[in-house]
């Protein structure tokens, strides 16, 4: 059985994106695989956070998970910071990554353009990354397309240890969903939707009430030629509403622009499906959210699952490069 991991930052709200472009297929990795999910509280500190804040929200968030149809019988479902491998093998990861990979990395570029304070977290966040992945002999990551060049890097980094020390690592693939791998901002099509981005209008939580979210979708951006088709390039916005509609409905965007003439409808449709999606889910999260104690110790025992693994993977890779055993 294949092995599935991927890891969500438990900073902001949980929106649109993160789930069509990833956690949809994290429910249905979880029938067919072996699955391994993580909310990484660690890499949020990569950028300032409020401790209380951090803290519910990682709570949260594992509520969230549970309530989009992760099922802890079904997979593992940990926080980062409760199996200290991560951090451990963060560090032989820092030494196996370069200085000039990791300022190569569009994602530090983006984000420290838009901090004050940089931290070296912030810089090294790829090597913790690899060592979440690698700690768990992970075959598939399933995740949206902006962590291409994270899984990537981590690839190389498990080549190169493998390399140096012999056959430590399995090295991973990535899974990009065909339909909702890139989800837009409704106000700004050319860049995606994030929790980071402070766009209110341009970005759906998946705890936003449906009235919220149709106005959201009528008032999205489109373009003046009245012509619907998938064309990121030219077409961001009317593109954008077809991939949202497809990947909620789990067809591709090609197939659903067949079925619309008049942006007006697409826009109906897509705020229906997106409805009918996050409905279910926000009456899942009311019930969950009355037992944060049950919360707490499913989360506990994610994570001692979690690290029967980790530490035979962190083991294995202390000794293979030279580390002496206590
Ligand atoms: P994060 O927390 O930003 O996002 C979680 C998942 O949501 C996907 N995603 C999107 N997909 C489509 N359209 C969007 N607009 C969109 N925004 C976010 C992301 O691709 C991701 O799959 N670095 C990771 C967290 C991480 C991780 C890992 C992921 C840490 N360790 C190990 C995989 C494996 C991140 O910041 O994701």
């Amino acid at each position: 059985m294949a092995r599935v991991f991927s890891g969500i930052q438990p900073s902001g709200d949980l929106h649109l994106g993160n789930l069509l472009g990833a956690l949809v297929n994290w429910v249905n990795h979880q029938e067919e695989h072996e699955a391994v999910y993580c909310i990484v509280d660690l890499h949020a500190l990569t950028l300032p956070k409020d401790p209380e804040e951090l803290r519910s929200s990682t709570l949260e968030l594992a509520q969230l998970l549970m309530a989009v149809g992760l099922d802890p019988d079904k997979c593992t479902l940990f926080v980062q910071s409760h199996v200290p491998e991560h951090s451990q093998l963060a560090w032989l990861m820092e030494c196996t990554v370069s200085y000039g990979e990791l300022s190569r990395m569009t994602a530090f570029k983006d984000k420290s353009d838009r901090s004050e304070f940089i931290s070296a977290g912030l810089f090294t966040y790829p090597a913790l990354q690899a060592a979440d992945i690698l700690l768990y002999d992970t075959d598939l990551v399933p995740v949206g397309d902006d962590q291409r060049q994270h899984i990537e890097i981590t690839r190389d980094i498990a080549e190169r240890f493998n390399h140096r020390f012999g056959e430590t690592f399995v090295v991973p693939e990535h899974v990009i969903p065909p339909a909702g791998a890139r989800i837009m901002d409704l106000q700004h099509p050319e860049r995606k939707m994030s929790k980071s981005q402070h766009s209110v209008n341009g970005t759906i939580n998946v705890l936003e009430n449906p009235d919220s979210v149709r106005k959201k979708i009528k008032r999205a951006v489109t373009d003046s030629d009245g012509e619907i088709r998938f064309d990121f390039e030219s077409k961001a916005g009317v593109s954008n509403l077809l991939s949202i509609l497809g990947a909620a409905k789990g067809d591709s965007p090609e197939e659903v622009a067949k079925s619309f003439e008049r942006y007006g409808d697409l826009k109906s449709a897509a705020a229906d499906a997106v409805v009918d999606l996050l409905l279910p889910i926000q009456e899942r999260y009311a019930d969950l959210q009355s037992d944060p104690a049950e919360t707490r110790r499913l989360l506990q025992a994610g994570a001692e699952k979690a690290q029967e693994v980790a530490s035979r993977t962190l083991t294995r890779a202390q000794q293979n490069c030279g580390l002496l055993q206590a």
